[in-house]
């Protein structure tokens, strides 16, 4: 029974590898760089290209359950390989963002869930929202100079920690009775990015500055379609739940666990 996850240079497509390997699960990684990948000791790591049917049947051979990343390039080739190799399930890490008003975001992920949705392979959906990870990007302002630039500082999320997506994830490939289903996700609070600088500050033991950005300041480092969310949301809080307790059965992890848990990558 060997799980591959595909875009192991990701957050969560790494995570959902450790929590596979930590299991002693037979796991094969994939990336579409496999030579700026890295994965753990006795994980074997594979190319995967997906614009080449070879490359693609070649990290399916012998799998039997996929974590895929919502690449659009390449779905329909990794369906007919995924069919050829006789895949049992898949869990796609989709976006929440397919659940709003027309968006940029929601429609790219939309253009890999309806295809996969229509191919009849047993599925499962994860759509999350805002990632905690999204915080990585204040690493190298707040090591060199304890300072955070930061567009709409006080917009609420409801940051969603990478290691609750993976056992989201494996939960699902490890049940067929999930196949079908489609989970919302989000963290379990709703925090500013103001209140996600100050848990940093807290699990780092110093104060950090946050500077705030105007839109047009902001535009050259962000995703306009992000940036057109934040400044349609205001400053309410954002509505929690479900979270990844409603698929694995244990509470989620708050942002000053992940805080904690990436310290190391602050100092
Ligand atoms: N960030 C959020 O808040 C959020 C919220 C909801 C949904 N999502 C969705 O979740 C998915 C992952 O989002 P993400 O923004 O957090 O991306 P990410 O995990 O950093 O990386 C996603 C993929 O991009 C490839 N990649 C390309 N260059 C990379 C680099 N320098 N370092 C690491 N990976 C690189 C990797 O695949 P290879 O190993 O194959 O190269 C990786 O699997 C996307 O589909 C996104 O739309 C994100």
């Amino acid at each position: 029974m060997t799980y591959l996850v595909t875009g192991v240079r990701g957050i969560v497509g790494r995570a959902v590898v450790d929590q596979l390997r930590a299991a002693g699960k037979p796991v094969r990684a994939a990336s579409a760089q496999p030579d700026l990948a890295t994965a753990p000791a006795g994980v074997e790591l594979v190319g995967l290209d997906p614009a080449d049917p070879r490359s693609v049947a070649a990290a399916l051979d012998g799998v039997d359950k996929v974590f895929y990343y919502a690449a659009r390039e390449g779905v329909d080739t990794f369906i007919d390989a995924a069919k050829s190799a006789g895949v049992a399930h898949i869990v796609l890490l989709s976006s929440i963002a397919t659940e709003g008003d027309h968006n940029p975001i929601g429609a790219m992920h939309l253009a890999v869930e309806d295809p996969l949705r229509e191919s009849g392979l047993p599925l499962t959906i994860l759509r999350p929202g805002a990632f905690a990870a999204n915080a990585r990007a204040w690493f190298s302002s707040i090591k060199a100079e304890r300072v955070v630039r930061q567009p709409f500082p006080d917009v609420q999320l409801t940051p969603i920690h990478e290691a609750d997506l993976a056992a989201a994830a494996i939960t699902a490939l490890d049940d067929p009775a999930r196949a079908g289903k489609i989970y919302p996700l989000t963290g379990p609070e709703s925090l500013s990015h103001r209140q996600q600088v100050d848990a940093i500050a807290v699990a780092l033991g110093e104060p950090i500055e946050l500077i705030e950005l105007s839109y047009e300041e902001a535009v050259e480092s962000y995703y306009r379609p992000v940036l057109d969310l934040w400044a349609e949301a205001g400053t309410a809080p954002s509505p929690v739940g479900p979270t990844a307790e409603s698929v694995t059965g244990t509470p989620a992890r708050t942002f000053a666990q992940w805080a904690i848990d990436h310290v190391d990558d602050y100092r």
